[in-house]
């Protein structure tokens, strides 16, 4: 199945995208930089997923309905949520970082889903919406357990 998509939703799909490639450049690289391995671990998981988004995002740009990929929470636990590790000023950093871009790109796709014509579209970027919460809430609770928030 093939969509065609208006200029409206092709500028503000195009936007999602680079917003979907800032979350894997910044995952990956702040994976590398957290002290604690359960952080590391955590980041480079959802630097997966933003990677899935991604790729999401490119087939639907490229006219196609993509299948809706199960990531974290679904049947598979959100690996954020029983985290902890130590409170340190640079980790607690770069969580308050994450978790403000997952705000703004969750907001994002609101305008992305209420713009789009074809309701599987609306389905998979509000699959997608969800997971960004899923990392939000992650990240909220890592902070929580590790006495950052
Ligand atoms: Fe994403
Ligand atoms: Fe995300």
């Amino acid at each position: 199945m093939t969509v065609q998509l208006s200029q409206k939703e092709r500028m503000l799909l195009q936007d999602q995208k680079k917003h979907e490639e800032v979350c894997v450049s910044k995952y990956n690289t702040y994976a590398q930089q957290a002290q604690d391995p359960n952080l590391q671990q955590l980041f480079s998981d959802y630097a997966q997923n933003e990677q899935q988004h991604l790729d999401t995002i490119n087939q639907i740009l490229a006219g196609q309905v993509p299948q809706i990929t199960q990531n974290a929470g679904q049947g598979q636990q959100n690996p954020g949520l029983y985290l902890k590790g130590s409170n340190n000023p640079q980790d607690a950093g770069l969580c308050s970082d994450m978790l403000m871009t997952e705000k703004y790109v969750s907001n994002t796709y609101d305008t992305a889903i209420f713009e789009s014509k074809d309701s599987n579209i609306r389905q998979v970027l509000n699959h997608i919406q969800k997971e960004e919460q899923e990392h939000g809430e992650g990240i909220f609770n890592y902070m929580k357990n590790s006495g950052m928030y």
